[in-house]
């Protein structure tokens, strides 16, 4: 397969989950993001690994929301992303389109090969396909986030890693414990320090592990690929801070640190892992929060969906329980 990477020099590679990056990729010369191919992988592809969103018109206002398809063919689908204000999500691309996986493996592979210090291990990707002025709330990844833009216009605003401002210890917390979804609390004044790009299709914009982000789409239907991945560093970050939940909940004992290396990041993986394993042993598993289906898609309604009556409460107050913690340590 011919190179995927277009023109990276080597700090290119060496600046891979060190640092925030902006390389070019040809993802977007190949056949595989077309309206025709996006229909084709809409109709494909498991119901249960599709996810519908949207993100509510204002943006003062966290309103993000899971929907139901509601029978929408492939095509139908393509165009009321086109014209409405949808965000789909086809998840774990690397299972079910053998297509682009072949291509995703590919730029994984050529990561790995232009980088000594880059292993992407427990790979996943999202293919994510959205409206022209849809947007996407702060928040963090828990695998290192790569994000591959192929079509349309998108402005994103990423924040400063391993910074307890952006994202508390408590926060991250709850979020590698599954308490919480991976929105986390946000407050505007925090953008005089994020780093703000207009990507471009052909661009590829990354970032440290957990580093805090959000995401407008500018112009246009927007196509990226996200993928995501795991290597023993980044499998030991998440551990640290679900370590740090375990000393928290079970034993009241708040942990400031989220030191990744040395002897005390070993033992809370150590303890996270013991911990883990004792509440599946117990039938206690934490399963990772996840959006109530509050709207269905419906091609008479302008924006591509209507709201369900009668859902809004258990959303609203998750929502008033993250505010809580805005700004906790
Ligand atoms: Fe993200």
């Amino acid at each position: 397969m011919p190179s995927l990477l277009a023109n990276w020099t080597s700090e290119d590679f060496e600046t891979l989950e060190k640092g925030v990056l902006v390389a070019n990729h040809r993802l977007a010369e190949t056949d595989l993001f077309t309206d025709d191919a996006l229909a084709a992988i809409f109709d494909s592809h498991p119901a249960e690994h599709l996810g519908i969103n949207t993100a509510g018109k204002s943006k003062e206002k966290f309103d993000w929301r899971a929907g139901n398809r509601n029978g929408v063919p492939g095509d139908e689908l393509v165009q009321m992303i086109r014209e409405g204000h949808l965000w789909i999500n086809c998840r774990r691309m690397l299972d079910y389109q053998p297509e682009h996986a072949e291509v995703i493996h590919s730029l994984f592979e050529e990561l790995e090969a232009g980088a000594t210090h880059f292993t992407a291990e427990d790979r996943t990707a999202n293919l994510l396909i959205s409206s022209p002025a849809v947007w996407v709330p702060y928040h963090v990844d828990m695998p290192v986030n790569m994000l591959w833009h192929i079509r349309g216009q998108k402005r994103a605003w990423v924040y400063p890693h391993f910074d307890k401002r952006f994202a508390s210890s408590a926060v991250l917390e709850k979020v590698c414990s599954g308490e919480w979804s991976e929105d986390v609390p946000y407050d505007p004044s925090w953008d005089k320090y994020a780093l703000v790009y207009d990507v471009e299709p052909g661009q590829l914009l990354t970032w440290p592990q957990l580093a805090p982000h959000r995401v407008e789409n500018t112009a246009g239907l927007c196509v990226s690929l996200s993928t995501e991945h795991k290597n023993p560093r980044a499998r030991r970050r998440l551990n640290v801070h679900t370590g740090n939940y375990t000393m928290r909940e079970r034993f009241g004992w708040p942990c400031q640190s989220i030191a990744v290396d040395g002897f005390a990041a070993h033992a809370k993986q150590f303890l996270s892992r013991v911990d883990r394993y004792v509440g599946k042993l117990f039938g206690k598993e934490k399963e990772q929060w996840t959006y109530p289906i509050t709207f269905v898609l419906d091609p008479s309604e302008p924006d591509g969906f209507r709201l369900i009556e009668g859902v809004e409460e258990a959303v609203l107050a998750v929502h008033e329980q993250a505010e809580e913690l805005v700004g906790a340590v």
